[in-house]
């Protein structure tokens, strides 16, 4: 991805500020030579620097990962179908306009209130009419689990840190459901930072390329291991912190959330089912809604989405897994 308008802008901005300093040095009154070519020459530095950050934003946003593709064939059996389909609902709030199967595309930045002067960001078509129909399916595991694009640059925002710790069988089996949805709709435009997006992926990295993974295996289901790797393939930590202590709100990236190991010990099984049946807390709070400028809302948690990613005996894990978690003291309640 490359914005040529824009970097052939701040190119001329910086051309034609340097001419304006070149010509201040002919000024014959030396005090007002000096003046001149100090602002001419100050004014010409912001867009060379600028320059510079966008050129190395797009030298990293274009780098090349040689993650290798695995060289596989999924089945695509009627067991690993369900089991993606399951899966697949951790996908819909980013690749689907309404969070509703199948992954048929949208464009993110607009769904989300991405800044349109960042560029454009598009969550590809996953259904055989899409983007991935000429992938292998090695390549498919590798964009889910290494965040890396067929033709080796990285993915940006899709969760692959996440996603890396899904075991063999689970990417297997997302990738089968992937295969057997119904075709809908056609190729997605290409995502591009403009040189706005470029230079400020220098401040906050839209990268999510993970080195190679290798064989992962899921922990026994039903223990509090297999509910700890539901909550990272999920990615609570993304919002409720690293440790599940909890994030401080802010403006850009993903909301933060309460502390889990102060809330989760108190909570009963049934009121944790509770929460993720209907989004209601103990106290009978419900989420509240958040409603975006592009006209979408969802609950400021989207506990529908963990919902339909998980069966019962899921949750029931997780619940056991963040029930035996001890109390992680932060500032956030
Ligand atoms: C937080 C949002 C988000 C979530 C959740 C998410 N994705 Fe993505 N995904 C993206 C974005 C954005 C891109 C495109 C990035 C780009 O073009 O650089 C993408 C790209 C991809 C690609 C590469 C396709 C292509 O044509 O480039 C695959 C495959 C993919 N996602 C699969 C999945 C699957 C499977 C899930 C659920 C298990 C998922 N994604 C969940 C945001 C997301
Ligand atoms: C996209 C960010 C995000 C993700 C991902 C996320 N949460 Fe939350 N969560 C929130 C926010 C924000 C709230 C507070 C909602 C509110 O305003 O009431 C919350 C609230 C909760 C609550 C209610 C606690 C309380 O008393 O307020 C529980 C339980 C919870 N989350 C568990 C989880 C679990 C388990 C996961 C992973 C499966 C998860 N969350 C993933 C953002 C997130």
């Amino acid at each position: 991805m490359f914005d040529f308008p824009g970097v052939i802008l701040l190119v001329a901005l910086v051309a034609g500020l340097g001419f304006l300093t070149t010509r201040a040095l002919k000024i014959k009154l030396a005090i007002l030579k000096w003046i001149a070519v100090f602002f001419s020459g100050l004014l010409t530095l912001i867009p060379a620097a600028l320059l510079v950050l966008a050129l190395v934003g797009y030298a990293n946003l274009n780098r090349h990962y040689d993650n290798p593709a695995a060289n596989i064939q999924v089945a695509r059996t009627p067991a690993q179908i369900a089991r993606g389909e399951k899966l697949a609902n951790a996908c819909t709030s980013c690749h689907t306009p309404e969070n509703k199967l199948p992954l048929s595309g949208v464009n993110f930045g607009a769904k989300f209130d991405f800044p349109p002067m960042m560029g454009a960001l598009y969550s590809p078509n996953l259904t055989p009419s899409g983007d991935i129909s000429d992938w292998t399916d090695g390549e498919v595991i590798r964009a889910i689990r290494e965040g890396v694009h067929k033709n080796g640059r990285s993915l940006l925002i899709m969760p692959a840190g996440n996603f890396k710790n899904l075991s063999d069988e689970d990417v297997q089996a997302l990738v089968a459901y992937l295969r057997s949805q119904p075709a809908t709709g056609g190729p997605t435009p290409q995502s591009s930072l403009s040189v706005i997006g470029a230079i400020f992926n220098n401040l906050s990295d839209f990268r999510t390329a993970q080195p190679p993974v290798g064989r992962v295996t899921a922990p026994p289901a039903g223990t509090p291991e297999y509910g700890k790797y539901l909550v990272d393939v999920i990615g609570c930590r993304d919002c409720h912190g690293s440790q599940l202590q909890g994030k401080i709100d802010s403006q850009i990236g993903p909301p933060g959330g309460p502390n889990l190991t102060l809330i989760i010990p108190q909570w009963t099984e049934e009121q944790f089912m509770t929460f993720f049946n209907s989004g209601t807390m103990p106290g009978g709070a419900k989420v509240p809604i958040l409603t975006l400028k592009s006209g979408f809302s969802e609950p400021r948690m989207n506990w529908p989405g963990v919902r339909a990613s998980t069966t019962d005996d899921d949750l029931k894990a997780m619940y056991a897994y963040l029930h035996g978690l001890p109390l992680v003291e932060s500032p956030v309640k």
